[in-house]
C-alpha cells in the first residue's frame, strides 16, 4: 500500500471507530483535525504522513474514554503494527499521541518533536471557537456537568491528577483550559487562525453572563 492509501485506509477505520460519540469526539472532530494538521503542515517542514497519521489515530486512546493506566497507546500501536510501517513511523506516531492531551494548565508540555506540535496545535483548534464551545458543552452533557454553577469559581490545576478528577462547571473549562490555549500554541499558523476563534469566546463569554444576571437589557 502507499502512504495515500494507507491514510485513507486508516481514516476509514476511525470513522467506523468513531461513528456513534456524542462527547465533541466524533469522526468529525478527527476529521477536523486531520484538517487543520494539513493546513499547519503546509507552512512547516515536517513530515506530512506522520502528521496525517497521528491526527487520525490522536483520540484512538484518549485518557477520557479508556481506562488505562498505560502510556502506550496500545490501539493506535495495534492498529500502526497491522499496517508494517517502518518501526521509526509507528513510534514516532505513538509519541505524538502519548503527548497530545492538555493535562493541565499548570503542567509542562512535553511533546518533542515539529510532527508533533501540529497535531497538537489542529488538535486545539477544535477546542476554541464556535466549534470549541459547543464540544465544551457536548462534554459537559455527557460528564453530567452543570452549565454554570457561580459558586464554584475556575481551577488552575498543577496536575493530571487534579485536571481529570475535576467535575467542575463547564463555563469553568474555559478558564481552566480553553482561553489558556492561544497562548501555548506552537506554530505560527495555529496562532493566527486562533485569533479569531478566541475572540469569539470571549464575547460568548460576556453575553453568557449578562444574560445570566438578566443585564442584557439593549
Ligand atoms: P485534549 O486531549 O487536549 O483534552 P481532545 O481532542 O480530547 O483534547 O478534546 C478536548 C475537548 O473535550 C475539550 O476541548 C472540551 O471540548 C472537552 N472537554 C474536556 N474536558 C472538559 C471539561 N472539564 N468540561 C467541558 N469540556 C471538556
Ligand atoms: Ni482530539
Amino acid at each position: 500500500m502507499n502512504q495515500q492509501d494507507i491514510l485513507q485506509k486508516t481514516a476509514e477505520y476511525i470513522q467506523q471507530e468513531f461513528s456513534h460519540d456524542s462527547s465533541g469526539h466524533d469522526w468529525w472532530h478527527i476529521y477536523r483535525v486531520w484538517k487543520n494538521a494539513i493546513t499547519i503542515c503546509e507552512h512547516e517542514n515536517a513530515d506530512s504522513f506522520i502528521v496525517q497519521l497521528a491526527a487520525l489515530l490522536h483520540d484512538l486512546d484518549d485518557w477520557k474514554f479508556n481506562d488505562s493506566a498505560d502510556e502506550t497507546p496500545l490501539r493506535a500501536q495495534g492498529w500502526l503494527d497491522s499496517l508494517n510501517l517502518d518501526r521509526s513511523v509507528t513510534d514516532a506516531v505513538c509519541n505524538i499521541i502519548i503527548h497530545i492531551s492538555y493535562k493541565g494548565a499548570g503542567v509542562q508540555n512535553k511533546m518533542d518533536s515539529l510532527e508533533g506540535f501540529i497535531v497538537q496545535d489542529a488538535d486545539r483548534l477544535d477546542a476554541i471557537g464556535a466549534i470549541g464551545i459547543a464540544r465544551a458543552f457536548a462534554y459537559g452533557g455527557y460528564k453530567n456537568r452543570p452549565l454554570y454553577d457561580p459558586d464554584s469559581p475556575p481551577q488552575l490545576h498543577a496536575s493530571f491528577e487534579e485536571y481529570k478528577n475535576s467535575k467542575s462547571a463547564t463555563i469553568n473549562h474555559f478558564y481552566e483550559k480553553l482561553l489558556l490555549l492561544k497562548d501555548v500554541l506552537n506554530t505560527p499558523t495555529a496562532k493566527r487562525i486562533a485569533e479569531q476563534r478566541h475572540e469569539y469566546m470571549e464575547q460568548f463569554l460576556s453575553q453568557f453572563m449578562n444574560e445570566w444576571e438578566g443585564k442584557d437589557v439593549g
